[in-house]
């Protein structure tokens, strides 16, 4: 039912959206519509599935990340995954990308590019950062941030050209920010298994701050938080030197007054990464609030534990959640700290 619901409340949003766009795209161009967290897309007003696994566009790091496969086959081109190196063949017209998972340099044409958010693999599937590629092969890029909704157009009239790395990088950097909002609040969660994360996108909302994942160099297996056993997640909480180290950085910290930083509680107590988190940045004279999640356990010591990591910073009470918290929940704990 939740399902059916989902489906038919993007659909709509993508109807209003379509109505709106439509005037400035000729009938012969291929527009393709992709909506956060929606498993369905628009190409030319047509609803598909992305795939079979119910794959759908992230924004991680403030970047979008699209399900590549799908886009790159509906403009003609093709995708070669490579699982041994873990690298991604990329070919539309005479322009060829190279990327490798967890990489942040891509090779279009063979010269390098460098950018903030690496191609991650999620739920299974390739998630590349859209705009690089997408403008790399000729295709208009729009970021529709208050639907959430990415509109990729390929114009009929635009012949297919060799592009090189000098010729698009000013425009990529430019251009591949998403909404930023105008407040100077962000929310910076780890998340193992998405619990976390879907707490912090609900405070995220409510707060309208601006949100960065914390993401693992090395992403965590389900071996790797098997808690009964010796795992990888149980190891590093036994090690009060773990600092398992992070993949990307948030580039403007300075820009923020209030961080929520946000984990699940493992083993009573944050995971090492928001440890190597915190001493990453100088929160002196910033307002940090912890959240958390987890299955019963309260958010405890688990924030004071971490407060020596941020030297004159002014820690709020933090608040825990449970996995499935609801909206209503979360805004009403973000409400109540008064922000804005
Ligand atoms: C290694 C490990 C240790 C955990 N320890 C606790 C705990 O002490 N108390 C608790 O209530 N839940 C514990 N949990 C459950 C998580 O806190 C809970 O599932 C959380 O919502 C996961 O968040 P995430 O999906 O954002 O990773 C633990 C989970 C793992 C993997």
């Amino acid at each position: 039912m939740k399902k059916i619901l989902l489906a038919i409340f993007t659909l709509i949003f993508f109807c209003m959206t379509a109505v709106a766009v439509n005037a400035a795209e000729s009938d012969n161009d291929l527009t393709i519509r992709l909506k956060i967290d929606s498993p369905l897309m628009l190409v030319n007003n047509e609803e598909k599935s992305i795939d079979e696994n119910g794959t759908s566009p992230v924004i991680v790091n403030s970047r979008t990340l699209l399900p590549v496969r799908a886009i790159v086959e509906e403009i003609g081109g093709s995708v070669e995954w490579n699982s041994d190196t873990k690298t991604v063949g990329l070919q539309s017209g005479d322009n060829n990308i190279q990327l490798e998972i967890d990489s942040a340099t891509a090779y279009l044409n063979n010269e390098p590019y460098t950018f903030d958010t690496p191609p991650a693999i999620i739920g299974g599937r390739t998630m590349l950062p859209i705009r690089f590629i997408a403008e790399s092969f000729g295709l208009e890029v729009s970021w529709n941030g208050e639907e959430q909704i990415v509109t990729i157009v390929k114009k009929s009239d635009v012949q297919t050209e060799t592009v090189t790395f000098a010729e698009t990088a000013t425009e990529i950097t430019t251009a591949e920010e998403t909404s930023e909002s105008d407040n100077n609040i962000l929310v910076a969660y780890f998340s193992a298994t998405n619990n976390t994360k879907g707490v912090a996108e609900k405070i995220a909302e409510a707060a309208e701050a601006d949100i960065y994942a914390i993401t693992p160099a090395i992403p965590y297996t389900a071996e790797d938080l098997d808690y009964n056993t010796e795992c990888r997640a149980n190891k590093e909480q036994n090690d009060d030197g773990a600092r398992p180290e992070i993949s990307g950085t948030v580039e403007n910290m300075e820009d923020y007054d209030t961080v929520f930083i946000g984990y699940p509680i493992w083993w009573g107590q944050a995971p090492k990464i928001m440890y190597t988190f915190m001493e990453s940045y100088d929160f002196n004279g910033k307002t940090i609030i912890p959240f958390c999640t987890s299955g019963s356990s309260p958010i405890g010591s688990s924030a004071e534990n971490m407060h020596s990591l941020a030297a004159g910073a002014d820690w709020l009470e933090g608040q825990r959640f449970g996995g499935g918290a609801s909206a209503d929940d979360v805004s009403g704990w973000v409400n109540s700290l008064g922000l804005k």
